[in-house]
């Protein structure tokens, strides 16, 4: 079927969506007056809408994930070309895209071994926390069965997920939790809870707190963003990480790193926490694995760690009894082959880090011109300028403003984030997250727009 409809038929889709669509993350009030957004096309960076307006979008699919950018061939036609062949099997069983993105992926994760496939984000996550659970039940005699997670991190929208959730606004009136999660302080400078010289290393320090108040044969793993994505995008100071792993390694603790939305080149490294030579038990990604082209997220793991699943085979218990349907499915990792490629064939790490630099570069600009940027964040083509209505005080800027600022870089035709129901009184950080094929036209048009907006909307 075409999807190549003409103009009123594409009025209906509207109509459709507001009858019966419910968006996500979404108040539908203003529905009831202002039509949704609906995209109907998208090429390279740029977005098209049901009326035929064009975006620039600076996020990859509002939420960093498009990382090759829209209009793909290679990877549709790979799809299409295994879906004919064989479209799925589940998972216990092994197939020819799942083994070859294993073993490609495996190459670029150095001391890493083992790919678990799911399809989301909160997925890959919750497999991991059950990997701890068992292996605390199996090798710990039930203990070592808590998690740390980290205040302003993110991991995910189902119940386990989102009782490791460090942002207040998205766990609100979902609970009760389940028990085990603990939280840890998080680590931006820009909002110290220390008077310290080695902020990093005291921010760290806060994790071996926590473990000896817990008790430390009662911890069983830390899950962390190695730069936390809607909490604010928040880089971790200098000393951060190694004290990290110092202080999983010294009290036998799990480090889980949350690569959702770092992973597969976000940040100039294939990895996020590959720039600071950290060595996790655990990994997880999903969005940029097939850049939105299909779904898939991966648990990934050690040796070590896989070992602890198949020690005594007599046991009929004795191995990770879990089960994710549509992780069989072959369309993800196909699409995850090609989406390597693409970044490899063209150079796009060395395009993000030299495209990050050039978009840290303005933001700074921008910084010395409008006083209500008060810190520009950011690696790679991931980048975020908190805004505050006093520079001195710090005082975070309303978030009406700050979607003020956003909106009125969509009328401008470029589509920017914001950190958004995240963190009470804290929403005030603009989130940046282009393709990893942005130009320097592309990166100059969009700080060109922010610019206009701030001025706008500040007066
Ligand atoms: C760091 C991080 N982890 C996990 C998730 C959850 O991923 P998903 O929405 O695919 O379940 C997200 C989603 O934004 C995320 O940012």
């Amino acid at each position: 079927m075409s999807l190549d409809l003409p103009p009123n038929d594409l009025s209906h889709v509207v109509s459709a969506d507001r009858a019966h669509v419910w968006h996500h993350l979404s108040q539908h009030k203003p529905y009831e007056t202002v039509d949704p957004r609906v995209f109907v096309e998208g090429k390279g960076m740029r977005l098209w809408d049901v009326t035929g307006r064009e975006y620039l979008d600076a996020v990859s699919g509002g939420v960093w994930t498009v990382n090759v950018g829209y209009g793909r061939t290679s990877i549709a036609d790979a799809v299409r070309d295994q879906l004919v062949k064989l479209n799925y099997y589940a998972g216990a069983a092994g197939n020819v895209p799942a083994a070859l993105f294993a073993e490609r992926l495996i190459q670029k994760m150095p001391g890493m071994s083992r790919v678990y496939y799911s399809n989301s984000g909160s997925e890959a996550n919750e497999k991991a926390y059950k990997m701890v659970r068992q292996i605390a039940h199996r090798q710990h005699g039930g203990k070592k069965w808590k998690i740390l997670y980290r205040d302003r991190d993110y991991h995910g929208t189902t119940i386990g997920t989102l009782a490791t959730s460090g942002q207040d606004q998205r766990a609100a009136q979902y609970g009760p939790y389940p028990d085990g999660f603990v939280r840890v302080p998080h680590c931006l400078e820009y909002r110290k809870q220390w008077d310290v010289a080695n902020y990093g290393e005291r921010a760290a320090d806060a994790i071996e707190e926590a473990i000896l108040r817990e008790g430390p044969d009662t911890v069983g793993a830390i899950v962390l963003e190695p730069i936390t994505a809607g909490g604010g995008v928040i880089v971790p100071p200098e000393g951060y990480w190694p004290r990290v792993q110092e202080i999983c390694r010294k009290y036998g603790v799990l480090l889980h790193i949350d690569e959702v939305v770092c992973g597969l080149g976000r940040t100039g490294t294939w990895f996020g926490y590959q720039h600071y030579g950290v060595q996790p038990d655990i990994v997880t990604m999903a969005k940029g694995v097939a850049s939105g082209y299909a779904a898939i997220s991966c648990t990934v793991t050690t040796e070590a760690v896989f070992e602890q699943f198949k020690d005594d085979a007599s046991d009929p218990l004795g191995y990770f009894r879990d089960i994710s349907t549509f992780g069989g499915c072959t369309a993800g990792p196909v699409a995850a082959l090609e989406n390597m490629r693409i970044i490899e064939d063209e150079g796009l790490l060395e395009n993000t880090v030299a495209m990050g630099a050039r978009l840290m570069g303005n933001l700074r600009v921008l910084q010395e011109r409008h006083a209500v940027i008060g810190e520009v964040r950011g690696k790679g083509l991931f980048c975020g300028a908190e805004l505050v209505a006093d520079r001195q005080t710090r005082e975070p800027l309303d978030e009406r403003r700050v979607q003020a600022v956003v909106a009125e870089c969509l009328a401008q035709g470029v589509i920017i984030g914001a950190t958004n129901r995240s963190l009470p009184g804290l929403n005030n950080t603009l989130c940046l997250s282009p393709a990893l094929i942005a130009t320097e036209a592309d990166i100059d048009r969009i700080t060109e727009v922010i610019d206009g907006a701030l001025a706008k909307v500040m007066g």
